[in-house]
């Protein structure tokens, strides 16, 4: 098979983990006998530093001609204290996101057995949790109208649905359900938000076109709660964007470290596959950062934008293997992991690439 793979590291340790990820590609295409041919783009904070824009014309035109697009992360700390500027990083992640029709943003959370002891849950409790959510990826309060009013002493933030945005994401999340456990917990604030209420009325009536798919609605708080306490009810959760982006970080304590997580954005055209930590400008350079959550990103764009399988399960296995040989890196390390097994970011890839 011959593909276009745009690679887009963006800010932070997303240079680092990408650069692991697009090496795991590459042993793939050598071991399957694939062609990938492969072209870079800017985006985030180093978007802004080389062409003022945090999503760049061009990156945007390469996006599109491509047939799936390996991602980093965006952001600088330099923003998060600066409530006053105009353009920051993550205008180009959202601007991707509706260029691209990526209403879909999958996020597996799936505890590997090895990493049971580096959550903060009991491994009881974790034991099995395997959890499919479907974050709605380009509507609600992050598109809606914003603004000030009031001389700016008012602030305001419209989150908006309409019924074509919540069946084409109940559809996707029905459709994996049916291929895995066949429940949907489907999650809103329906007691007071006037767009869940919306969310569930739509639920409801896609609901009868699957009736082998068990479904629940929970309030948002509750979710909350559920997760911790019982993380093995849920199979696959669909969620507005919001709730999502709130629910998935707080599942990725599930499986051990946000630098274990992979995710999927999907949609209308090119796919986009990223690790849902963000750009760790705290440790960014030092070399030891977690590439496991992009190297499984890059299964995920494998199976899922290629069709490819076998290929996907591979680089899954491959990545078992180097937790099952005790290899963690300090993320997802504990007190009885030995020194000598602590890996950084390229040396833990390397054990990857060896197992591939
Ligand atoms: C994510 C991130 C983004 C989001 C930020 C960086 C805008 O947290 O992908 O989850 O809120 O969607
Ligand atoms: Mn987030």
């Amino acid at each position: 098979m011959k593909k276009n793979i745009l690679v887009v590291p963006g800010d932070g340790i997303g240079q680092e983990v990408t650069e692991v990820g697009k090496k795991v590609l590459d042993a793939i295409a050598k071991k399957f006998g694939h062609e990938f041919i492969y072209d870079e783009a800017l985006i985030g904070h180093v978007a802004i530093e080389a062409t003022g824009s945090p999503l760049p014309d061009e990156t945007l035109v390469k996006m599109k001609a491509s047939d799936a697009i390996l991602f980093g992360a965006v952001g600088h700390p330099k923003y998060d204290n600066d409530p006053t500027a105009k353009v920051r990083p993550e205008q180009g992640l959202l601007k991707m996101r509706k260029e691209l029709g990526l209403y879909a943003n999958l996020r597996p959370i799936k505890l590997f057995d090895e990493l049971l002891d580096a959550s903060s849950i009991k491994p009881e409790i974790l034991r099995g949790a395997d959890i499919l959510f479907f974050r709605e990826l380009t509507g609600d309060i992050y598109f809606g109208e914003k603004g000030r009013k009031n001389d700016g002493n008012t602030a305001y933030d419209v989150a908006e649905y309409s019924r074509f945005e919540v069946e084409r994401i109940a559809r996707k999340a029905f459709d994996a359900a049916r291929t895995r456990r066949k429940k949907l917990c489907s999650v809103d604030k329906a007691n007071v938000i006037e767009t869940s209420r919306l969310w569930r009325e739509v639920i409801q009536k896609i609901a009868l076109e699957y009736p082998d798919v068990e479904v629940e609605h929970q309030f948002v708080d509750a979710t909350a709660m559920l997760l911790i306490k019982d993380p093995k009810r849920f199979d696959v959760v669909v969620t507005a964007n919001l709730f999502g982006d709130i629910l998935t970080d707080e599942a990725s304590q599930i499986a051990g470290s946000m630098g274990m997580l992979a995710s999927a954005s999907i949609g209308d055209g090119t796919g986009v596959y990223e690790p849902i930590h963000g750009s760790a400008h705290d440790i960014t350079g030092k070399g030891v950062a977690n590439p496991l959550a992009s190297i499984l990103s890059a299964a995920l764009l494998l199976d899922i934008s290629f069709g490819l399988k076998k290929e996907s399960e591979a680089v899954i296995n491959a990545v078992d293997g180097v937790l099952k040989a005790g290899f963690r890196t300090r993320d997802i390390a504990d007190a009885n992991t030995p020194a000598a097994s602590i890996l950084g970011t390229n040396a833990i890839g390397e054990e990857v690439l060896k197992r591939i």
